[in-house]
């Protein structure tokens, strides 16, 4: 695979459920210091957040508490053209679709599903909202390094209880690069990226046959984390560890009980990588300290 056949540039936005969606604006204003977006991309009963110049990035909408799709971003239309190809070369059913395209807000969009079901969204053309964005908590997000948004919006980490054809998917079908590895009870964590964020994707095998573990939002400063942590303690949201320092991607975080399922991660101080000189390692633990369980 060439440099050219990595079209997948960032993790757009990603879509959430929850079964009660006042508590995640609480939850994602108050404590996460998102914003909610006040034009709506497109009509969906959904909460957006913003956390930078996008119209969005964080979609939640009204279920069980779970990941609902997840946005890869390509370059332009050339890129989504090739990915397409590739993809159905590969058996993956990618499919075109224009309506979903309006209702996220980007230019071009397609669909198709993992191997076990989850939904990916490939698209290009995000649309940038005219208003400044401004977190209520005065958090900044880390989306962007060389360019405008081209780190993503954070990372997303899933478990696969068929985790060889997952593996397969994104690292051979479309390309995503290894980080490396944690080892966890005795099974291999594989962190991966597509940009010189650290990892905007880990996977692992689960019990269950798909899981959001996590997905993680990071911003510039200790003291933003170091208050939102304050916060979450006081609050009726459930903290699930304490602050701690991750050892591959060395982000200082704590993780967060979203309401209705899953964990949010919220750090600082993330590595990027440089792909000419990175190596990949393997990691014994998760953590150098910290992210003691409290939940
Ligand atoms: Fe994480």
């Amino acid at each position: 695979m060439t440099e050219h056949d990595r079209e997948v540039i960032a993790c757009g936005y990603v879509g959430l459920t929850a079964p009660d969606l006042s508590a995640w604006r609480s939850f994602g204003t108050e404590g996460l210091g998102l914003q909610v977006a006040g034009d709506a991309a497109g009509g969906e009963d959904a909460l957006l957040l913003r956390m930078d110049e996008r119209a969005w990035r964080i979609a939640v909408l009204p279920g069980p508490g779970g990941l609902a799709f997840s946005g890869w971003e390509v370059r332009d239309a050339p890129a989504l053209e090739r990915l397409a190809e590739r993809l159905a070369k590969a058996g993956a059913d990618p499919r075109a679709d224009d309506a979903l395209a309006a209702r996220r807000g980007v230019a071009e969009l397609l669909c198709c599903m993992d191997p076990s079901g989850n939904q990916l969204e490939f698209f290009h053309g995000a649309r940038i909202s005219s208003a400044a964005f401004v977190s209520p908590t005065g958090a900044s997000f880390v989306t962007s390094a060389a360019g405008p948004g081209d780190l993503g919006f954070g990372h997303i980490v899933i478990s696969y209880a068929e985790i060889g054809s997952a593996l397969e998917f994104f690292f051979g079908t479309l390309g995503f690069r290894h980080s490396d590895i944690i080892m966890l009870a005795g099974d291999p964590w594989h962190f991966a990226h597509v940009n010189p964020r650290h990892h905007s994707l880990a996977l692992g095998p689960g019990p269950r046959s798909s899981a959001l573990e996590h997905i993680m939002l990071e911003v510039t400063d200790l003291d933003v984390v170091g208050r939102s942590f304050d916060y979450f303690t006081d609050s009726p949201f459930a903290l699930s560890t304490t602050i701690g320092k991750h050892t591959n991607d060395l982000m200082v975080s704590f993780y967060v009980k979203a309401p209705g399922g899953f964990e949010v991660e919220y750090g600082c101080h993330g590595r990027l990588i440089d792909d000419a000189t990175w190596t990949t390692a393997m990691y014994d633990s998760a953590s150098f300290w910290g992210h003691r369980n409290v939940g």
